[in-house]
Formats: structure tokens, sequence, C-alpha cells
């Protein structure tokens, strides 16, 4: 039905009309790239410009559909898109911090909510969800994707595809997920944005492609393609990657979009001389859409012209873009989504701010707790909440943080006060974030001695990770160490609240803290969830979603490395390590601790040995051996021990987030099968091999009980 529509329509099309709806331009209401162009209302009015980002409410939008829909000749309806990345309106926290919750409903519902409030606004399209695995904490987009696992990273990219598009368009509070950055770009270089990546074709496929992958199964609408260059060929002209695996492999039939000028910078990538041979290579490489370059918009019809391009090629890209806008019922009515009274009611609304509160609480990661120094007590402690990110509403919201804005923030200060109404709270902002300030030690020492407890609130500013936001030292910026250590000194308990967007390197503070707090830019309502966690109120329950170094020479440091030929043995020099630091990280992947203990039993498995056709099952018993109920992401990895290529020394294929009631006890089982254990052999075939391996089961990467079992023929 769509097809006949789509198809009846296209040949009703000029050239130019056709390549109107392979543009998208930005609006001049937000900068998320090099260019800004001020026709775009003009381009609209021709035909030109058949799609518009960083365009929003309800009002705004609704303006420029009446130009596409009443004022051209075609009266195509523009589809809006926008970097809904944690949220519109409502912030919720960063997706690094998110998948720290190891929670897929509660991601979902962040979505869900996230692009309820954006259709409230006149929202079709959600650059989201990225899905790039990275394990280069110095790269500043870190924060905007899974962290480093594949198989954690694969789920949640479906959860939140789910989120976005729901189960249909028939409703106006879904609309078009885009999987991005298609791909590999979390691998750039030395963890500098926008930087070579070049990997084997294996590593390529075992673990950077499978989150893409995942989305798409989930229904994503659309891909995103990437600034890198992938094996010497840029993502946005990369036929292995837009066609071989894309098209034919994975059988996308949804629309390729690039980002942001993209096809312009083949240029600079050196792979063509002008912008007309870069559409040339971007279109028959398999974009359909020009994210801001006006490559297509200026050179395509020359092209076609001169037989580089074929029309065959643009009708069909033009066919995925009708698709999606019939898909959203736009032909029948342009402004369904632009309505005023909706996102008057939707908007921040109060069931927004409870979702994001909950989803902020279980992102919380609770690093150290030294002496049960947290919980605090709400009544007779004098509590100092210090730190240039104590009362700080600008940098709660993180980096891309769509239409968020830091006023609708509930600053840290703020949470604590509204729980500890009955003790003294005092502030002292200490210090800036990043300057060589240090007037305010004084004042804030001062209030330290004088109080019961000390909570220090430091980390980054937000545009320290995002976008172009790579840092090569990732300490705390200026002196905010100086000034957690004179707290320290004091003799005082200090706790620790760390607010940013990557793994950071503080390794004094995780030797001399009394309590360490991991709160990413939790958003919207940061300060309420950070003190539900700091009072009780809430059992932190998050999981590192990405491996903490302990210092920069580590990089890249992950979890699921190989094991080498001369694994590291202290009594052998001969090994591989480093000279000034362990090979182990200051925290692991996966690890996170709560207000109570957990211990686990053995493990239980159906059977030593297994065919591929048998299922094996493997128990562990949970205990809650503390005095609070709490919740635990018990992990499940497999190691395999000898392949036709060497595999890693952990991967995680499993895990369950479980709530256990003080001294309760539950036996959580997983179930895996010899399909779980495939892998890229040494003829690249993804297969699994007979032979000997190891299965943990734990409270992190780290601390697991371990058995080993064997596959049969
Ligand atoms: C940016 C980002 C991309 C975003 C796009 C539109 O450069 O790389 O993630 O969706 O441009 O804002």
């Amino acid at each position: 039905m769509i097809a006949r529509k789509v198809d009846s329509l296209i040949n009703l099309m000029t050239l130019e009309e056709k390549i109107g709806q392979l543009t998208l331009f930005t609006s001049d209401w937000a900068t998320t790239g090099p260019t800004i162009r001020d026709t775009y209302k003009a381009d609209i009015q021709k035909g030109l410009c058949g799609n518009i980002f960083n365009a929003y409410t309800a009002a705004y939008t609704r303006d420029l559909q009446k130009v596409a829909v009443e004022q051209t000749r075609m009266k195509i309806p523009l589809l809006f898109g926008y970097d809904v990345i944690h949220g519109y309106k409502t912030i919720f926290p960063i997706p690094l911090g998110e998948a720290a919750s190891w929670d897929l409903a509660a991601i979902e519902k962040s979505a869900r909510v996230a692009a309820t409030e954006a259709t409230a606004a006149g929202l079709h399209w959600t650059f989201a969800p990225m899905v790039d695995i990275a394990r280069d904490p110095r790269w500043g987009r870190i924060m905007e994707g899974a962290g480093e696992d594949t198989y954690l990273g694969s789920l949640i990219a479906a959860a939140r595809v789910k989120g976005i598009q729901g189960e249909n368009f028939n409703g106006t509070n879904t609309m078009l997920a885009c999987v991005k950055h298609f791909a590999a770009y979390g691998a750039a270089q030395a963890g500098r944005d926008y930087h070579t990546v070049d990997m084997s074709e294996r590593v390529l496929r075992e673990t950077f492609l499978p989150p893409y992958k995942a989305a798409i199964d989930a229904g994503a609408h659309t891909v995103m393609t990437s600034f890198n260059e992938l094996d010497g060929v840029p993502a946005t002209g990369n036929v292995h990657l837009l066609h071989d695996i894309l098209r034919d492999e994975w059988k996308f039939k949804g629309l390729v979009v690039t980002d942001y000028t993209s096809i312009n910078e083949m240029i600079p990538h050196g792979v063509v001389a002008n912008e007309k041979e870069a559409g040339e290579l971007a279109l028959n490489a398999g974009v359909d859409m020009d994210m801001q370059g006006a490559v297509y918009y200026n050179h395509l019809a020359q092209s076609v012209k001169e037989g580089k391009v074929n029309v065959a090629q643009i009708d069909q890209s033009v066919r995925y873009v009708l698709r999606i806008k019939y898909l959203l019922g736009l032909f029948e009515d342009p402004y369904r989504y632009s309505n005023v009274e909706r996102e008057k009611s939707t908007i921040l609304s109060k069931e927004n701010q409870d979702a994001a509160r909950d989803v902020s609480r279980k992102s919380i990661v609770l690093l150290k707790n030294d002496r049960n120094t947290l919980p605090i007590a709400k009544t007779g402690r004098t509590i100092a909440v210090i730190g240039p990110l104590a009362d700080n509403k600008s940098e709660l919201i993180g980096a891309w943080s769509g239409a968020g804005e830091p006023k609708d923030c509930v600053t840290l200060l703020q949470g604590i006060r509204a729980k500890a109404g009955g003790g003294k709270v005092e502030y002292a902002k200490g210090c800036t974030l990043d300057t060589m300030e240090r007037t305010g030690f004084k004042a804030a020492v001062d209030l330290a001695k004088r109080s019961d407890i000390i909570v220090v609130a430091v980390g980054e500013k937000a545009n320290m990770s995002g976008e172009a936001a790579s840092r090569s030292m990732i300490g705390l910026p200026g002196v905010q160490m100086e000034l957690v250590q004179q707290l320290v000194a004091t003799g005082k308990p200090v706790v620790v609240v760390l607010m940013n967007g990557r793994p950071l390197v503080f390794p004094w503070i995780a030797d001399n803290a009394a309590a360490i707090v991991e709160t990413w830019f939790l958003g919207t309502q940061a300060g309420n969830a950070i003190a539900d966690v700091l009072f009780g109120d809430y059992n932190p329950s998050g999981k590192l979603p990405i491996t903490f170094p302990r210092n920069e020479g580590q990089i890249p440091i992950f979890y699921n490395m190989k094991y080498t030929g001369r694994p590291f043995d202290a009594n052998n020099k001969y090994t591989s390590k480093y000279l000034d630091v362990p090979n182990t990280p200051q925290y692991p992947f996966g690890f996170g601790l709560s207000y109570t203990t957990f211990g686990y039993s053995d493990i239980k498995i159906n059977k030593n040995t297994f065919t591929p056709r048998e299922d094996l099952k493997i128990s562990v018993t949970v205990t809650n051996t503390g005095k609070r109920d709490g919740e635990e992401v018990v992990q499940l990895y497999v190691r395999d021990l000898v392949g036709s290529v060497t595999r890693p020394v952990k991967e995680l294929k499993g895990f369950q987030k479980i709530m256990l009631k003080a001294g309760e006890s539950k036996e959580v089982t997983f179930t895996l099968t010899a399909n779980d254990l495939k892998f890229y052999n040494r003829q690249m075939q993804w297969t699994y091999e007979p032979g000997d391996f190891d299965i943990f089961v734990g409270t992190n990467s780290a601390d697991v009980k371990t058995t080993r079992v064997k596959l049969i023929e």
C-alpha cells in the first residue's frame, strides 16, 4: 500500500525535488556541527530541502511544516530530527550512566519518556541510540554509549530502540530511531575524536558490529554513518559497510543518513578531490540522505547528467525517505506531532520527573564505602556539602542534553537539604571545576572541621565529554584533587561524589576517601537521586559498564582482553606487565558495591560435558548476607580455553539483576548453548569449536566463582 503511494509520488517528482528529499539541513536553533546555513526556510519553500533537524517545539515545527505542505509544488511533509540522546526536556542520566543500571526495563523506560516528550514537541526522528562500543576513556563520546562490552551494549541498543519506536507509529508518542555511528566510531585512535579507525575484520565483526545489528533487529528504521574511516575508507563512502554488510547481509530496509557534513569530509580524508566526487562516492556506496553537507543539493543533478550516478539509485533513496514519512502518518496529517496542548501537558510532567529520578538512582555506582560511612543519618548530623559540583545546575544535564535546561535541575545540595531536614547542612564551593583558584579552600576546610561528615562533589564540566571533547589526561581538572586532599586531612569522613562523562583517574581518592559514589551526569533529578542513595532511601545497585584505569598509561584497558603468550607472572620478569603500575584496573568492568553484602555459592552445572544439541544449566545460590535489602547484578562470563584463534580471557554471556531481602537466598540459573560460544574462527566462519570452557559467575568481572565444562561434537 505505502509502496504504491511512494512510487506514484516519485513518478511526479522532478530530479531536483527528489534530491530535496535526500537533503537534511539544520535549523539555526542549535549548533551540533561546524556549519550552519541560514537559507533553510527558502530551501524548504523551493522544495530543495525535505528534512530539518535541530528545530523543535510544536509551534516551530508547525510553522516550518506549513511552508513545506502549503508552499511547495509537491507538498511533501518535512521530517523533523533532533538529538534526543538521554531525554528531551526531562533529562535522564547520560547513556553511559544508564548502562551502569544494567536494568534494560529502566533503560527502555528512559527512552520511552524521552520519545514521549520529543514527539510532543513536534519531533519525528531522534539521532539515537548511539551504540558505539568504546574502550578508550579519553574519547569524549564514551558518555553517549553503553560502554565497552558487546553483549551488554547489544541488549541496551535494542532496549533503547524499543523505547524510542514503541510497537508502531499509530499514536504520536513514538518516533524513528537512528542507530549511530555506523561503524566503529568508538575505536578512534588515541581516543581522539574523529581519528582513524583501523582494525581486523574479526574485531570489527565480533566486538563492534553486534550492537548496530541488535538495534536494527529491534526494528530501527534509520542508520547514521560515522565520521571515521575504516580500513582506509571513510564510513560515509564505504561499500563494505553500507552495502555488503548493512544491505546484503543484514537485509536493512531503512534509511541511511550521514553524520554532519560527513560527505564533504571525505575530501580532507583524502579519498575524493571535490564535493561532487564525494557525493557520487556516498550515493553509490548507499548513503540516502546528506546531513547538512549540501553536497547532494549542489552536485547530484550534475552527477546524474554525467552518468556518475543513476536516477534509479536516487529513486531508491527517495523511496526510503517517503516510506518513513508515510509510516509516521505525515501525509495524512503533517501536523499530527505538532500539538501545543499535548506539549504543555507532557513536558517535564511529574510522571516523567519521577521516572528520571528512578532511572538516575539505578545508574549510581557505589565504588567505596569504608566503615559503612554511607548511608548518612538524616538527623543529628552536621553535613558539609562542598565542591564545584555540589550546587551546580548547569553541568548536571551532561553533554547531548537536547532541549534540557539547567534551571529545571535539582542540585546535590538541594537534594541533600530536602532529605536531611533534621540535620544541619552547610555549603562551600571550595574551588572551581577547571581553574587554579584556591581562595575558596579555607572556607571549605573550616566548614569541614566543624561538621560531622563531608560530601564533596567533584568531576568534569559537561562539555569536557561529548563530541569533540577528548582529554589526554583524565584526572580531576583544576585544583579539585587538592581540595579533596585538604578535606580528607581534616580527619573527618569524606564522601566523594563524582560527576563525570567518562571514567576518571583518581588513585589518591580511591585510596584515601572514606566513600566514593559514581554519579555520572544524572540530569534533571540528579540531586534527589543522589540524596536517595546517600541517605539510604535507595540501596545503590549500579555496576560499571566500563573499566576505570589506574592511569592513562594503561589505556586501552578493558576486561575482555587476550591472554598473550606471556601472561603476567609476578615471579617471572619476562611476562606482560608495566614496571610502574599493575595490569589490573582501578575498578573492573561490572564492579559496584551495595549497602549490603552478597555471598555466592559454588557453581552448580547440569553437566560437565555437553553437545551442541544440549543446554548447559549454570546455577549459583546468591545470599544477601547483610542487614539491608538490596539488588545484585549476577554476571555470567565464559572463556574459550583453546580456539583456532586466540580468545578473550573472559566474555560476558549473561546477567540477572535480582532483589534480595536481608538474609534471603535465591538460586540464579543461566542457560548456555553452543550458539552462545560462537566466534569468527581462523577462516572467519561464525561458529563454535569443541573444547574446554571456563564458566565464571560473580559480582563483577574480576570477582567470580569458576568451573570448567567441555563442549563435544
Ligand atoms: C553530530 C554528531 C551526531 C549528531 C549529528 C546531528 O556531529 O556526530 O551524533 O546526531 O551531528 O546533530
